[in-house]
């Protein structure tokens, strides 16, 4: 079944706690921290700290996603904090080998994300060692943007490459997740659905969970 993993970029940050509460109560299977530093996304999110003091709030998988440039400095601090999973940009990794290996060494998943434009060629031979592949389905950096089509081939072509490995990494999708293309997208190979507005921005967060689950 499909992971539903809302992104916290969308939810009201003064009442951060009761958001998670809300919606683990709600059905979500992780918790998608978007960690954004103003260099390599416009946008400026949120550290370590704030992941730490809310770490307690939820007992869900939380799934940190770096939108950093140096990725690299900043695992121990994500490790302390309580994630479960750190994912990087192949965009911000000079050498992104060494930096799966640290993440495992801190006892964590590994994950990559491509941005729209990236291949999924550019990291095939890494793909036996990682847990998640992110595909960024927006230009990141921002919620509420539109899915951008083409990205739908990158996630067929890695479940394509899954099915022919056996390898385990798990397939997600991030950005413009509406209830309107989940269904091809858990068709096409998508196994966790991130998505901020299609959640946050609803009244009634059940509904809106089961919507991406089901599909429209
Ligand atoms: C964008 C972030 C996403 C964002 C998705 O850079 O990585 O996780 O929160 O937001 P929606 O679901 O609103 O497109
Ligand atoms: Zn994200």
């Amino acid at each position: 079944m499909v992971n539903i993993a809302p992104s916290i970029l969308s939810a009201d940050f003064s009442r951060l706690g009761e958001e998670l509460e809300a919606v683990e109560k709600a059905g979500a299977d992780w918790i998608h921290l978007d960690i954004m530093d103003g260099h390599f996304v416009p946008n400026l999110t949120f550290g370590a700290p704030v992941v730490k003091s809310i770490r307690s709030k939820s007992g869900l998988y939380f799934d940190a996603h770096l939108m950093v440039m140096n990725p690299d400095d900043h695992f121990e601090d994500f490790a302390r904090a309580g994630v479960d999973g750190i994912t990087i940009h192949q965009e911000t990794g000079l050498h992104l080998d060494r930096s799966i290996t640290a993440i495992k060494e801190l006892g964590l998943d590994a994950g990559i994300s491509l941005n729209p434009a990236t291949p999924v060629s550019t990291i095939e031979h890494l793909l036996p060692r990682l847990d998640l592949v992110l595909i960024m389905s927006v230009n990141p950096g921002f919620g509420g943007q539109r899915f951008i089509d083409y990205t739908l081939d990158k996630i067929i072509a890695l479940k394509v490459l899954k099915e022919k490995s056996g390898w385990d990494f798990k397939i997600a999708v991030d950005g413009g997740v509406v209830p309107e293309n989940a269904a091809l997208l858990i068709e096409s190979g998508a196994e966790v659905l991130v998505a901020g507005s299609a959640i946050f921005g609803k009244e009634d967060y059940r509904a809106a969970i089961s919507a991406l689950r089901v599909g429209l």
